[in-house]
């Protein structure tokens, strides 16, 4: 039994929401591994339409859920959103959703700390959800964060806060923010203890007996390879890891559990937040795609940028996670463009680079060298077998699995749930 670890390969936002839904429609048990609620997966099921941020996409179809160690939860977050599911008529218990109990918590004064320093930061603004992920794992790393277990042992819980608190406090005087209450965090964190604890277990032990019993594993990433803390356009990246390696090491599986990695791109680019795009348009198509893609975040509205299909930093995101696939998103969305260009590699001024450099200063300066492609004027849209697609079209797919040196596993072509071509089945990708 084969498990799939799905991974953004552009900025996020490459319609894993929708591939993940699809896909673990397949799976028995579906594991978040890394990032927050600063995610924000749209899944669209007949009428309706299902906003996730921090809960796995598996929960929608009603498969057993994890949060994984290596995500940092927000309690009060997960508790909204839960009930703003429960109201759409996804009940969510226990028997659904396993929260790690060796997960970190995101507390409100890390939402305040990641605001400061953004008001602070000017020019140099990060361009964060805000959501505190940020501070949340500079305590991780701290070794002075509030885990889900700690909630179960009021005692231990007095000291940590305290511990916790002597480094925010200092940092809060500085900024001029009002210094945080030990009693007060301790009575609100003690309050929701309860409905937290309910969902606590060892989730690599889950996973263990799930992978011993032959269940298929969907590892469902969130955000992007660019926006990975080692490997994204440092410093404009997230404080997590993104790549394939942390679906091992945020739930607790050793990386042989993980049998299929299947890249998540957009048929063009985009990226929300400040930092080097370097196939960023300003012009007429690149409103177009903004608008055609609909391209505002699912978390905080903002309008993403948007550029043509970067290649050279997709083949590099295929090797940074060992992609065997790849799940080409919102190709309609370039439905009835004349011309299209993609991006094969870079120039800093006679310099030519094949891949992304590492400093952020070269990362600016890198100027894309394109080809450019003959347009479609039919539709893709809905299109559910290549016998639908126009043979322009089906020359950029094969054009994008050249240049990433990376086949198509499938192909989405909207945003409904069914209107999907599968080339490989991720699962059985020898069958
Ligand atoms: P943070 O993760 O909130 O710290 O934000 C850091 C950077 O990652 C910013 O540029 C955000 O816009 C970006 N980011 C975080 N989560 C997502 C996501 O789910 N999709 C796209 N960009 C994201």
């Amino acid at each position: 039994m084969s498990s799939v670890a799905v991974i953004g390969s552009q900025w996020g936002d490459e319609g894993k929401g929708k591939i993940v839904d699809w896909l673990s429609n397949r799976a028995d048990i579906v594991v978040r591994f890394q990032g927050g609620h600063n995610a924000g997966h749209t899944l669209v099921v007949g009428e309706t339409v299902y906003k996730l941020s921090l809960l796995p996409s598996g929960v929608v179809q009603g498969k057993p859920s994890v949060i994984g160690n290596g995500v940092v939860v927000d309690p009060w977050a997960l508790l909204a959103e839960i009930s703003r599911l429960g109201d759409q008529g996804i009940k969510i218990g226990p028997d659904l959703l396993i929260l790690a109990e060796n997960a970190c918590l995101i507390l409100p004064l890390h939402r305040d700390l990641d605001a400061a320093r953004e008001r602070q930061a000017g020019l140099a603004q990060i361009g964060t959800t805000q959501r505190g992920i940020g501070p949340a794992y500079e305590d991780k790393v701290g070794r002075r964060a509030i885990r889900v277990c700690d909630l179960a042992d009021p005692e231990a819980l007095d000291w940590k806060i305290n511990r916790l608190l002597a480094h925010h406090n200092a940092l809060r005087r500085g900024l001029t923010l009002p210094e945080v209450d030990v009693s007060a965090l301790r009575a609100s964190l003690l309050s929701i203890a309860p409905q937290i604890l309910a969902f606590a277990q060892p989730a690599w032990w889950v996973l263990d007996s799930a992978r011993r019993a032959g269940k298929r594993i969907l590892f469902e990433g969130a955000q992007g390879s660019w926006l990975d803390i080692d490997h994204g356009t440092y410093p404009y990246v997230t404080s997590s890891n993104t790549v394939a390696g942390q679906a091992a090491s945020g739930s607790g599986l050793g990386p042989s559990a993980i049998g299929y990695v299947l890249g998540l791109v957009k048929a063009y680019t985009t990226r929300v937040g400040e930092g080097p795009f370097p196939t960023e348009l300003h012009d007429d198509d690149g409103r177009k795609l903004g608008e055609i893609g609909k391209e505002f975040g699912v978390v905080t509205g903002r309008a993403r940028r948007c550029g043509w299909f970067d290649a050279a930093l997709v083949r590099q995101s295929a090797a940074l996670s060992g992609m065997h696939g790849l799940a080409l998103t919102k190709l309609d969305v370039l439905d009835g463009f004349e011309t299209l260009k993609i991006c094969t590699g870079y120039r800093i001024g006679e310099r030519m680079l094949d891949r992304i450099p590492a400093s952020a200063r070269d990362q600016q300066a890198l100027t894309p060298v394109y080809e450019q492609m003959q347009g479609w004027r039919d539709t893709t849209r809905g299109a559910r077998s290549w016998r639908d697609l126009p043979a322009a079209a089906i020359k950029y797919v094969r054009r994008v699995e050249e240049l990433t040196a990376t086949p198509v596993a499938l192909l989405s072509t909207s945003p409904e749930r069914e209107d999907v071509i599968l080339v490989r089945d991720p699962f059985q990708p020898g069958g």
